[in-house]
Parts: C-alpha cells; sequence; structure tokens
C-alpha cells in the first residue's frame, strides 16, 4: 500500500494529523487499529474499537475554495470502495454512508492554519468494518461484517484512497460540480420531507435539490433555504 502510517493505538488520527502538520508531507495518511479519544462531528464522540478502520489524511491544496467538498468526495470514496464488495450503500447528507439506513462511515474534516496563511485540511474516516456490536453508537449503526461482508481494512483502505486520489484535483479545482451526478445517484433524498439539526437549530421542509457547490435548498414556510451545515433527520 502507499505511504501510510500505521499505529497500534492513537487519541485520534485527526489529532495526530493536527499536532504533527507542519512536519508531515502533504498527502500523509495515518492510520490507527484502535482510538482513545476518536472524535466525531459537532464535537461529540467517536467510539473507535477494534476491528474499525480509522484514518486521516492530511492535505495542503495550494487553494482551498472546495475545502469543504473534500468530505463528499470521501463519502463517494467510501460508497465505491464498498460498491465493489456487493455493497448498496447511500450517502446521507453530508458526508455519512449508509448501509440498509444504519451508518457505515463518519467523516470530519478539520482546517489548520498553516504559517504561509494557507490552511491544512485533515480529512479523516471511520468506517465499521468487522465490529460485531455497535450498540454502543448512539444511532442504528452496522459494520460490513454485519452486512455479511468480510474485508481487511488495509485492502479496504487502499481502495478508498485510489478513488479519493482520482476525484481530488477535479474537487480542488472545481468543487461539487465534479461529483455531483455520482454524488445524487447514492443520495436518495430529494424531493422528500427532511429535517435538518444544527445545535438547537431546528428547520423542516421538501428538500428540492443539492446546489452546484454541494449545500441543499430547502423547501420551507419561509422560502428556499439554503442548508449549509448539519445532521439531516428523515
Ligand atoms: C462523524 O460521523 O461524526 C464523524 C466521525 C469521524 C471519525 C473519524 S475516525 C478517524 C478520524 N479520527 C477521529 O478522531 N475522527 C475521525
Amino acid at each position: 500500500m502507499e505511504n501510510v502510517l500505521h499505529f497500534a493505538e492513537l487519541d485520534s488520527t485527526n489529532t495526530y494529523l493536527k499536532d504533527n502538520f507542519a512536519t508531515l508531507a502533504d498527502k500523509t495518511v495515518v492510520m490507527a487499529d484502535i482510538q482513545t479519544a476518536g472524535r466525531g462531528r459537532f464535537h461529540r464522540q467517536w467510539i473507535s474499537q477494534r476491528g474499525g478502520l480509522y484514518f486521516s489524511i492530511l492535505l495542503k491544496p495550494t487553494q482551498t475554495d472546495f475545502a469543504a467538498n473534500l468530505t463528499q468526495l470521501m463519502a463517494l470514496s467510501v460508497c465505491r470502495a464498498v460498491e465493489e464488495l456487493g455493497a448498496k450503500p447511500t450517502i446521507k447528507w453530508p458526508n455519512d454512508v449508509q448501509l440498509s439506513g444504519k451508518k457505515l462511515c463518519g467523516i470530519l474534516s478539520e482546517a489548520v492554519a498553516a504559517e504561509n496563511g494557507l490552511s491544512c485540511v485533515v480529512l479523516g474516516a471511520g468506517v465499521n468494518v468487522a465490529q460485531d456490536n455497535l450498540n454502543y453508537v448512539g444511532q442504528p449503526a452496522i459494520s460490513l461484517r454485519e452486512a455479511g461482508i468480510f474485508i481487511d481494512k488495509e485492502i479496504l483502505l487502499s481502495s478508498i484512497l485510489n478513488y479519493f486520489w482520482q476525484g481530488y484535483n477535479k474537487v480542488i479545482e472545481s468543487g461539487f460540480s465534479s461529483l455531483r451526478e455520482e454524488y445524487i445517484k447514492r443520495f436518495p433524498y430529494l424531493g422528500k420531507e427532511i429535517a435538518i439539526k444544527n445545535g438547537a437549530v431546528d428547520c423542516a421542509g421538501v428538500l428540492k435539490d443539492i446546489s452546484p457547490r454541494g449545500t441543499l435548498l430547502l423547501s420551507s414556510h419561509s422560502g428556499l433555504e439554503e442548508i449549509l451545515i448539519g445532521d439531516l433527520i428523515v
């Protein structure tokens, strides 16, 4: 496999890259067999027991206009890799991957301000690969093994990274538009009644479209709203 720093245990692969970004090369990948302080979106905990795939990539793009869309590229890359194994995943905007309506993968992107004024991006993903019991997750979750798919997590990582690097330059140059068609094929919520939760703020309505920049266009009682961030609830 390409150059991957593989640890038996880390607090968090995202934290490791954030702490060491200055001395590590662009596109460094780090994985850990377990994480003792794995982190999720909105400061949630990501419990990381043995059997899961936990990895992060350090990215030092020359321009970061479309950095937010890298999470969507990662979701699509995970989908493509598990589709090769016979699964039929879907994407729950912005970047969860689901199988049978349960969470298979979560993605956390964090920006780090570098000294030269540009920012680095640390993009981390946790994929449920071989755990048997995900009851500790605060929402319905599933592993590939529970879905009857047995795969070595390093082989899976290699496949995910292949798809990710195939799409990376296009996303950096032109953003979500380079992914939109393939993303929407795996996104089953268009035209549906949904709600979006962002902290204490909730909004609900019919999901009209995904915009060219990857945000949701929601028709609600106050008109057409553009949703930039939040959790989608069906
Ligand atoms: C989420 O769904 O809230 C995002 C979860 C992201 C978890 C991954 S596991 C590898 C990387 N290291 C972390 O601490 N978090 C991400």
